[in-house]
């Protein structure tokens, strides 16, 4: 029998938590690829990421393990581990045994910026062969935007499923009830693409959009929306020329492979503060919920490797090309 989602998990930075959500000395366990993986960060505030099982005899590091200073320590015999996989004490031993002074816990890699922390997946183990962009907005204090709106989503399907959705302009009438979203051509630079899109928005009539953020704005209008990605773990988003005086939108959108058919994202939504009060909560809260209109679809939908397209379907076989290169 043919499994729904027949695809492997892509390679490419993938976020584990919030960094707001990970705070000095605390360790948590989430699920990355199929795996548990321990997440700490030390007392000199730097995210570590460890598998989870303890090299002394086993112990799940995320189940009572505890930070102190660099380095995580075991709940079950006080071995202490630094996010290198080295050990670093053992509390009851004149000296550390000369394996463990080698790294033998797996450890991965991590980046921490835009306010979110990113790890590093390959199937075959390869060392990371891109970088995140840092997005000023997300990393700086600036008189120009207004305050952050944070959303997270679990979703039963993969993130290639979810990522396909950006350029499936079919669906946009049908499923969210909105005017069609022209696609122009994507611009594609290896693991990096970007589609520039002149998209009618219509927040007063859009069922997304909750009642009390209606009225802010009545008329229909055209704003510019830009979408990169770096891979199928990040995506940044922008439109610009919103009314009434050229207000502008950025949103960060980070994914995580939980397992194959099963991820997480986690957006951060702003708006420039001169549509704060006004359209700018229309359009946040517009495509936080917009996005509930897919998720049943999503999770119970089956991959098909050959779709049946035509001609008014986005460039659905471009976007796979692309996205072929995250898998081995
Ligand atoms: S199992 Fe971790 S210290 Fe013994
Ligand atoms: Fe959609």
């Amino acid at each position: 029998m043919n499994a729904r989602i027949p695809l492997e998990i892509p390679h490419g930075w993938f976020c584990l938590s919030w960094s707001h959500e990970l705070k000095e000395g605390e360790v948590k366990t989430v699920k990355f690829c199929g795996e548990d993986v321990v997440l700490f960060r030390t007392e000199s505030g730097q995210p570590k990421a460890v598998a989870p099982f303890c090299p002394h005899l086993g112990a799940h590091l995320g189940h009572g393990g505890h930070v102190s200073k660099d380095s995580i320590v075991c709940p079950f015999h006080g071995w202490a581990w630094s996010g290198e996989g080295v050990c670093v004490d053992v509390p009851y031993a004149d000296s550390i045994p000369i394996k463990a002074q080698n790294q033998v816990l797996d450890t991965y890699k991590l980046v921490e910026q835009n306010g979110i922390i990113m790890a590093w997946y390959h199937a075959e183990g390869k060392e990371p062969y891109f970088e995140l962009p840092e997005v000023k907005e997300f990393n700086r204090d600036s008189d120009k935007w207004g305050k952050s709106h944070f959303f997270e989503y679990n979703i039963g399907t993969c993130l290639q499923e979810i990522a396909e959705n950006d350029v499936d302009q079919a669906h946009f009438p049908t499923v969210h009830q909105s005017p069609s979203l022209p696609e122009t051509d994507a611009y594609i630079d290896g693991i990096y693409r970007k589609t520039v899109a002149e998209t009618l928005m219509d927040p007063e009539n859009s069922d997304s959009v909750s009642d009390e953020y209606k009225g802010s704005y009545k008329e229909q209008f055209t704003t510019t929306f830009t979408r990169e990605s770096w891979g199928l773990g990040q995506v940044l988003l922008r439109m610009v020329n919103l009314p009434p005086d050229g207000g502008e939108f950025v949103m960060v959108n980070a994914s995580c492979p939980v397992d194959k058919e099963n991820s997480i994202l986690r957006w951060q939504m702003k708006v420039s503060k001169d549509i704060e009060d006004t359209l700018g909560m229309a359009i946040i809260d517009g495509i936080a919920n917009g996005i509930n209109d897919d998720i049943p679809i999503w999770e119970n939908k089956s991959y098909w490797p050959n779709p049946m397209l035509c001609d008014g379907d986005g460039p659905i076989n471009k976007f796979r090309k692309w996205v072929g290169q995250f898998y081995i």
